[in-house]
């Protein structure tokens, strides 16, 4: 709060009302990608968080997380994982289930990306009920890595994400006005 790369990256984020369907109001983060200060400020208050904190992982939530996870990563001089929707890993992979509204999804990720003890940060566009975050938290943690915190672009404050992230902090950069 008070920080004008707040401002700037609010701004450049498109609210798209009734997308995908009716009473969603749609946070588009492609009109921030398009921005390039915007989305430049975004990228440097994650990297300024991180830089010092011995991350060596940058997990990335498809499909929005990967837009920032590996910019970040290259910054700091972590690698960067992709956590991907059912049926697109080749190798061999662990897989989560979580809760939709209606029905549920799976995350997926590649055995051995991670080794036991690397320190862990998960990022994705935009948490609502922490569910996605929640199945990527669990898929770190079953390789015994350690999930140093969630960070998203978007926090959507009416819903209560953060009970749902396994004790794990997390770090918004903002909320929709
Ligand atoms: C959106 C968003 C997050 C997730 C947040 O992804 O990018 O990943 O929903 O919701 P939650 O906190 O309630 O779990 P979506 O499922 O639309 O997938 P996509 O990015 O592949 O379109």
């Amino acid at each position: 709060k008070g920080d004008p790369r707040l401002e700037a990256i609010s701004a450049a984020i498109r609210v798209v009302p009734d997308f995908p369907k009716k009473g969603i109001m749609f946070q588009d983060i492609t009109t921030l990608l398009l921005d390039h200060k915007a989305f430049k400020h975004t990228i440097d208050i994650f990297v300024d968080r991180y830089k010092d904190m011995q991350i060596s992982v940058v997990a990335g939530v498809e499909a929005r997380g990967f837009m920032f996870g590996p910019s970040i990563a290259l910054a700091i001089g972590a690698k960067f994982i992709p956590l991907r929707k059912p049926g697109k890993l080749p190798g061999k992979v662990i897989s989560e289930s979580y809760e939709l509204e209606y029905g549920h999804d799976r995350l997926e990720m590649h055995i051995g990306a991670v080794e036991p003890r690397e320190r862990v940060i998960i990022i994705d566009d935009l948490v609502a009920t922490g569910g996605t975050l929640s199945a990527a938290i669990s898929l770190i943690e079953s390789q015994e890595a350690e999930v140093v915190e969630c960070a998203c672009v978007i926090g959507l404050p009416e819903v209560k994400g953060q009970h749902k992230l396994k004790g794990k902090p997390l770090y918004v950069l903002v909320e929709p006005s």
